[in-house]
């Protein structure tokens, strides 16, 4: 099952990528955390991608569809996957849809959360993230220990700034949003998602969603 998760910068999908993951047994894989560890580790890719997260900015598509091709061709993502935030601009869902024809693969579900610009400004300047295993919390101090108890401590991401989150929102609205049309007109599976919530709510709803969208 392939499942790209799509939405604003805060809407959740990293925490309920997770948890979709767990309960249908799939991995996550989120290119925002490819590049915080490519940037924690200096590789190359860490550098090219660094001074486009902190701004806000996007990285290029060409980067982009290297990582899809890489993720596609993974034993782990063999059986599917969640795809959290993989796909931002229209050329990203053109080339990822080329790219699954070719292997013969199907994408089974586009699900959209829904959460309002001034939920999201309060969600992102609340968050800290486990500088480990990238979990993030709300409303927890930076330096507090993951509750994971990886040995991460609790960081601030430097996108999480305010002049940061405006980009963010601003690029989402500008080269992200267009990507939920393209998918709608090309008859993919498009399923927006409430997003606003208890976490278990969330969960509730995608699952259903999926679920329905499995048995129609
Ligand atoms: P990425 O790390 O994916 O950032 P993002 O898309 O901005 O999303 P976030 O991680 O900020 O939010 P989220 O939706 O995962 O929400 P979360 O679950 O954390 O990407 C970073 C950067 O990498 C991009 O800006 C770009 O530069 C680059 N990049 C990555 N992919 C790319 C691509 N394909 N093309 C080009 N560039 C790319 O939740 C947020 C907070 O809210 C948390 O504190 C959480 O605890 C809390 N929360 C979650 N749900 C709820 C709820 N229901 N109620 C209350 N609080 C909640």
């Amino acid at each position: 099952m392939l499942i790209v998760l799509l939405g604003p910068p805060g809407a959740g999908k990293g925490t309920q990528g997770e948890r979709l993951a767990e309960r249908l047994s799939l991995p996550k894989i989120a290119t925002g955390d490819v590049f915080r560890a490519a940037v924690r580790e200096g590789t190359p890719l860490g550098l090219e991608a660094k001074g486009y997260m902190d701004r806000g900015e996007l990285v290029p598509d060409a980067v982009i569809l290297g990582i899809m091709r890489e993720v596609l061709a993974s034993p782990e993502a063999a059986r599917g996957a969640i795809l959290d935030g993989v796909v931002r601009t229209v050329p990203q869902a053109e080339g990822f849809s080329d790219m699954i024809a070719k292997l013969g693969r199907a994408l089974d579900a586009v699900l959209v959360f829904d959460v309002a610009d001034d939920e999201l400004v309060r969600r992102l300047s609340g968050r800290t993230v486990c500088d480990v295993c990238q979990t993030p919390y709300m409303g927890i101090e930076p330096g507090t220990a993951c509750a994971k108890q990886d040995g991460g401590t609790l960081v601030r991401r430097k996108d999480d700034e305010p002049e940061a989150i405006r980009n963010r929102l601003k690029v989402y609205h500008e080269q992200t949003e267009p990507v939920i049309a393209w998918y709608e007109q090309h008859d993919f599976p498009v399923h927006r998602i409430d997003a606003v919530g208890a976490l278990d709510d969330v969960t509730g709803r995608a699952l259903a969603t999926l679920t329905g969208a499995a048995s129609a």
